[in-house]
């Protein structure tokens, strides 16, 4: 069947479809009813079957016999290790590891925070929490306290695991020192940490608080897989919303599990005992679906890469994992692939390695630039595939379905729609647009299997979100044009989220962080066109009358603020001091001006501008960090 038959067959009877997508899976017991519209707008998937996540990531793949495949592989250019990890094995650690958190009383429902860099331990702990039904919630490494104070009070944790360190190529990251002020700052206390130690940092543990890792799991009784609804949060991911308060997308097991294993063939066009490799981290959607979950599922191969792009050793470090790991598919950002170019700009590195085995490079994360795409084209002679989600659906919304069809490529589009998914482009006023035209994309309700039901402890905010401005569709909150041929493009947020290195970032969050300067009276913070990370955030600054401080002073405290209370991941280096901020006449800033502006781009003079003159003040002061100049 081609990509066209099997969308409308989708189209059709998209319960069918999902029934047949659930025939892969291994259930306690197997779903009579694929969708539960009771509450609409809000729906599930599968509510009444029952299965375990670990169960079907792990045993089951042992159970038939597959014991000895390669489950994990651990490569860290960083430290020099290399390790293989067998589905056998993966099944002993991780039910003693199940076991011991469940001696210390985690229990189906309790929710646990993973806070662990790339290592197989980071998968270890999200699989040891789906055994028992407990709902993780993994925090990325390059966030500060604050943010994983932030989400042990949001998700009330009954414990933290966590490693002593993650690696940097530049520096050690302490993680101990940032969770002891996360558990000081947080008014919710978890119970207990596990603390894995790395030789390159020993972190000082708490008597009474902290266990270790291997010391907590001595003589327990490994852990059988609990079973769960299947509407039961597998996991709980915070992501950027358009203030600092990040919003938990929950997952849900059952249609986490079908939705994720029908893309491994179909999307990625992988087979069960292939290599599959995605380039991100744990503490990303990405990392979630395609490092742990996905290739588990499937019974595939995964990679779990502790290192860089670039600098780790050099610019051939992806072609070097994906020769001698027989990677297939492989998965990354496109800023990663930027980072390759500027450092190997003809590719001459590639040629040291047989790439024979690798067939398909994926993009996603943010925008594929056509220049990005056409050079990997161009030095690897494979194909190079955009595909565009998010984390709130865990999975392509649209992309080219590489294990049913190779759908011409059109570079700058992430191609078209998957099965589940009614995209839509509509105006203002929730029309639906003719092709061609921009508008916001929309996907039509329900969201298909895996994708959020709703936001932890927050079912307002989710309706509000999501639901609210197209009744009947979720706000992707990204916008765009379908062409013709169905071709989605994805242009521009339609809200202050920006992306940075493929890391999804609010500039609302920033703008909270500046705001508490005392100095600060008002300030703005917009994203810029990077060349490598795609965008840059700049933070423009108002000084409260009567301060006379050295603004250079000012501008370097509000970096190490953000970088104290967000974390590096932020990237905020760029601020600036001017008088006023460009306004409309009812006080909105003028953001998106301000943006074309820095890039150098034609605009339109706002209506509305309180005083154009301002516009001129921005342009100079952003001139004098290095933007504004075409
Ligand atoms: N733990 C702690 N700190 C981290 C971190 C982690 N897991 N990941 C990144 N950081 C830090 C970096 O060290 C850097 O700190 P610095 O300001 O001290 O230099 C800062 O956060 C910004 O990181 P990032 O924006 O990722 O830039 P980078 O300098 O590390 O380089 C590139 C990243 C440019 C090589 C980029 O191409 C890349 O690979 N980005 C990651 C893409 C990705 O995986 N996206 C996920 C979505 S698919
Ligand atoms: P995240 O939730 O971190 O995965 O970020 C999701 C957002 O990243 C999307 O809403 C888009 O704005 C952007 N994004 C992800 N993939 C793509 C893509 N292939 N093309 C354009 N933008 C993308």
């Amino acid at each position: 069947m081609n990509y066209r038959d099997i969308y409308e067959g989708w189209k059709q009877d998209p319960e069918a479809f999902w029934m047949e997508a659930a025939q892969a899976i291994s259930w306690v017991k197997a779903p009579v009813r694929a969708l539960n519209d009771d509450n609409a707008p809000l729906y599930e998937w599968f509510t009444e079957a029952e299965v375990n996540t670990c169960y079907n990531a792990v045993d089951r793949h042992v159970e038939a016999g597959h014991g000895d495949r390669c489950a994990i592989i651990h490569d860290s250019p960083i430290t020099g290790t290399k390790a293989r990890i067998s589905y056998a094995e993966l099944q002993a650690r991780v039910a003693s590891l199940a076991g011991a958190l469940r001696a210390k009383g985690v229990e189906k429902g309790d929710r646990v925070i993973i806070y662990m860099p790339m290592v197989p331990e980071a998968l270890e702990a999200m699989l040891a929490c789906a055994r028992l039904g407990a709902i993780h919630s993994v925090v990325f490494g390059g966030f500060a306290a604050n943010e994983l104070a932030v989400r042990i009070d949001d998700c009330q944790p009954k414990a933290i695991i966590a490693a002593s360190c993650g690696l940097e190529p530049n520096r050690v990251v302490k993680y101990k020192p940032l969770l002891d002020k996360a558990m000081e700052l947080a008014a919710f206390k978890p119970e207990f940490c596990v603390i894995l130690q790395r030789k390159q940092e020993v972190a000082e543990m708490i008597e009474g608080r902290d266990v270790d890792w291997h010391d907590f799991q001595d003589a327990v009784s490994p852990a059988e897989c609990v079973a769960v609804k299947g509407d039961h949060p597998v996991y709980i991911l915070y992501t950027s919303g358009t203030t600092g308060a990040p919003k938990g997308v929950i997952r849900p097991t059952a249609g986490h599990l079908v939705a994720l294993n029908w893309t491994m063939k179909n999307v990625y066009d992988i087979n069960p005992g292939e290599v599959f490799w995605a380039a991100s981290d744990v503490g990303w959607v990405v990392g979630h679906s395609y490092i742990c979950y996905a290739p588990l599922i499937q019974g595939s191969t995964t990679i779990v890469f502790e290192g860089k792009p670039v600098g780790t050793p050099d610019a051939g470090t992806f072609w070097r994992v994906i020769a001698e790991h027989k990677v297939k598919s492989f998965f990354t950002a496109p800023t990663a692939i930027r980072a390759v170019k500027r450092e190997d700009p003809k590719g001459e590195l590639v040629g040291d390695y047989d790439l024979s085995n690798f067939k398909i490079l994926f993009l996603a994360g943010e925008r594929a630039d056509p220049d990005t795409i056409e050079w990997a084209q161009n030095i690897l002679g494979k194909p190079v595939i955009d595909h565009w989600w998010q984390t709130e659906t865990g999975y392509s919304i649209a992309a080219n379905p590489m294990g049913i069809e190779h759908l011409p490529v059109k570079t700058g589009s992430p191609s078209v729609a998957m099965p589940g998914y009614d995209v839509q482009i509509l105006d203002d006023a929730g029309h639906p647009l003719p092709a061609g035209e921009l508008g916001a994309i929309a996907i039509k309700l329900p969201l298909p299997p895996g994708t959020l039901p709703t936001l932890w402890n927050a079912k307002d905010r989710f309706q509000k979100s999501y639901l609210s401005s197209f009744p009947g569709f979720y706000e992707t909150g990204d916008a765009g044009m379908i062409d013709q041929d169905g071709y989605l493009y994805i242009m521009a947020r339609t809200d202050d989220i920006i992306n940075v290195a493929g890391h999804r970032l609010s500039t609302g969050g920033m703008e909270e962080v500046l705001a508490a300067h005392p100095d600060v009276a008002e300030c703005a913070v917009i994203g810029v066109s990077d060349q490598l990370k795609g965008q840059m955030p700049v933070g423009f600054l108002c000084l409260t009358n009567g301060v006379t401080r050295d603004p250079g002073a000012i501008r370097a405290e509000v970096v190490k603020l953000v970088r104290e209370k967000i974390g590096p991941v932020a990237a905020f280096k760029l601020a600036v001091v001017v008088d006023r901020l460009p306004k409309t006449r009812s006080g909105k800033i003028l953001r998106g001006t301000m943006v074309s502006i820095a890039d150098g781009k034609p605009y339109k003079m706002p209506a509305t501008i309180d005083d154009p003159v301002i516009l001129d003040e921005i342009k100079t002061a952003l001139q004098t960090i290095g933007y504004a100049n075409r």
